[in-house]
């Protein structure tokens, strides 16, 4: 029972509405339609939300403000004040981010036999990998192929994806399950061994395999043992705050931060990953987000500051289902798979307004425009929210479902006391991923020579909308990838001379364009408290 007298008159609505719900199936819109909703209705399309860069290597180019106010902030340090000459750690292969990217490339780079040092600025596995709840795509189903995944992936994303980033993606994914499995994930299983596999927004077969609703954390719990009973040296509470280049113009290191003491140690690396995930905790347009608690962008701002170009800075995704109520699970995610398994979204007259398994950024814009213009939404402590009919699974399925596919959703609501198998849940899009982010080769190397990327901070795999799935696929692709890659340039390269010269150089630019964002960069953790002060 809702104890506010709306939600409750409208959860009734809903329930009264349920069995004939469950019998529709209401129509996907046509390219026309969704075109036209996108442009009026998702928030990648409020221009006055954007703003162009005037410094760096994606000058004139549209990105959030707020992220343009860091990528054009300023360096923590200052080099002169930068001690070079003796590094703290000397390393062939420095990864950045510990997070499901960075684990999977360093659990390769150290198979290819290169020395390896993570830096995590929280600990091993605080990360977006952790919180992914839905699944990993792969074709592996004899109704399947890399090629019907690429059409699927490519359409979704408007056509904007990097062929050649994609092609890998999904060629690879097959295999990327089968390693994950070698390493101990317990993907879930039919009585015969077979992997049980669902459709996601957008897929034309069933390819998401999943560990119930918490297949990030089930993969992220692997990975991490991995790299430990490897031996591989993880440094935690330790952020990158710049990259060092060499006197090549090459990447060589980074300048840490001891995030307790915040004593600066230097490390010199033949190459270089970033792998330090996405940028929720900006809470672009002031929407909540379903990311951790670091998510901050910060390797696109070192990334940028050492001439790494950006591709589709632009372009977010917010997704569909955010928690909308109670208030302390605002914005927390909603998996995909809820929606999979049976629930249709549902306003507040008991209509169901949509298919359930639209892309993402067309399910998020239509939950606004029912919200906003339509009227139909449900009034909630924050604003407006649509419905969730979870109980509408176990009508479709029977009793037991909810427990048995998504348990974690159903222990979520029920810790504010709100039984999902009878109730319904309230929902609204949150900010979940970055679609852009730093431009890669096949090879997963920046536009800066030893300069790897893998993961949410790199852009292009996706296009303009990512499909549910192909996240945690990209995190183990790309990030397996970008450990063997720097690991097999590491054995080629002799670092020149470290340099912070670009920092000096990026800050006169900034003094050319005369841009001050008042804002020093990267951020590494958001201000929450009343003061509003930079950590
Ligand atoms: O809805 C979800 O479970 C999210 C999955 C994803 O972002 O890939």
């Amino acid at each position: 029972m809702y104890s506010d007298p709306n939600m409750e008159a409208s959860a009734r609505l809903v329930a009264a509405a349920r069995e004939e719900n469950a019998k529709r199936n209401p129509p996907r819109m046509t390219a026309e339609e969704k075109e036209q909703l996108l442009k009026t209705y998702h928030p990648d399309y409020r221009e006055e939300e954007f703003e162009f860069l005037q410094a760096g290597p994606n000058k004139g180019e549209k990105v959030p403000k707020e992220l343009a106010a860091l990528l054009q902030g300023r360096s923590r340090i200052d080099p002169k004040d930068i001690d070079l000459s003796q590094p703290d750690y000397d390393t062939d292969v420095l990864v950045i981010g510990g997070g499901g990217a960075g684990a999977s490339a360093a659990i390769e780079a150290d198979q290819a036999g290169a020395k390896v040092l993570v830096v995590t600025k929280l600990r091993m596995g605080d990360a977006n990998t952790m919180m992914a709840e839905g699944g990993i795509q792969a074709a592996d189903k004899p109704n399947d192929s890399p090629a019907q995944h690429f059409l699927d992936a490519y359409g979704g994303g408007h056509f904007a994806a990097q062929k050649d980033l994609l092609a890998k993606l999904v060629t690879d994914a097959p295999e990327a399950i089968q390693w994950l499995s070698s390493l101990g994930v317990e993907f879930d299983k039919a009585p015969d061994g077979t992997m049980i596999t669902t459709h996601g927004g957008g897929t034309s077969r069933k390819r998401m395999h999943a560990a119930k609703d918490y297949s990030g954390a089930e993969i992220m719990r692997t990975l991490r043992d991995e790299v430990i009973n490897r031996g591989i040296t993880v440094v935690d509470f330790t952020a990158a705050i710049e990259l060092i280049l060499d006197d090549q113009g090459r990447c060589a290191g980074a300048v840490l931060m001891n995030m307790e003491t915040r004593e600066l140690k230097i490390a010199r690396a033949k190459t270089v990953i970033l792998a330090t995930g996405g940028a929720g905790r900006l809470h672009y347009q002031g929407f909540p987000t379903s990311n951790h608690y670091g998510a901050t962008a910060d390797g696109l701002v070192l990334g940028y500051r050492a001439g790494a170009k950006l591709l589709y800075p632009d372009t977010l995704q917010y997704h569909p289902t955010g928690a909308a109520f109670p208030a302390q699970i605002f914005g927390a995610l909603v998996t995909e798979k809820v929606r999979s398994v049976g629930a249709m979204l549902i306003n507040a007259k008991g209509e169901a307004f949509m298919n359930p398994l639209e892309t993402r950024d067309v399910s998020a814009a239509a939950i606004i425009r029912e919200c906003s213009d339509r009227g139909n939404g449900v009034k909630t402590p924050a604003g407006y929210a649509v419905w969730l009919d979870t109980p509408m699974i176990e009508l479709k399925h029977g009793e037991g479902t909810i427990e048995k596919r998504i348990p974690a959703m159903m222990r979520m609501f029920g810790k504010y006391g709100i039984d999902i198998r009878k109730e319904p849940i309230l929902v609204y899009p949150t900010l979940h991923y970055q679609n852009g982010g730093l431009k890669i080769t096949v090879d997963g190397q920046s536009t800066v020579e030893n300069l790897f990327v893998a993961g949410e901070a790199v852009g292009g795999i996706h296009g303009r909308n990512r499909l549910m799935g192909n996240s945690l696929l990209d995190i183990i692709v790309f990030g397996r990838n970008a450990g063997q890659q720097a690991a097999a340039k590491a054995k080629d390269v002799t670092c020149g001379a470290l340099s912070l010269e670009h920092v000096n150089k990026f800050h006169h630019m900034l003094e050319e364009a005369a841009v001050d964002t008042g804002k020093v960069s990267p951020r590494l953790l958001p201000t929450y408290n009343s003061l509003g002060k930079e950590f």
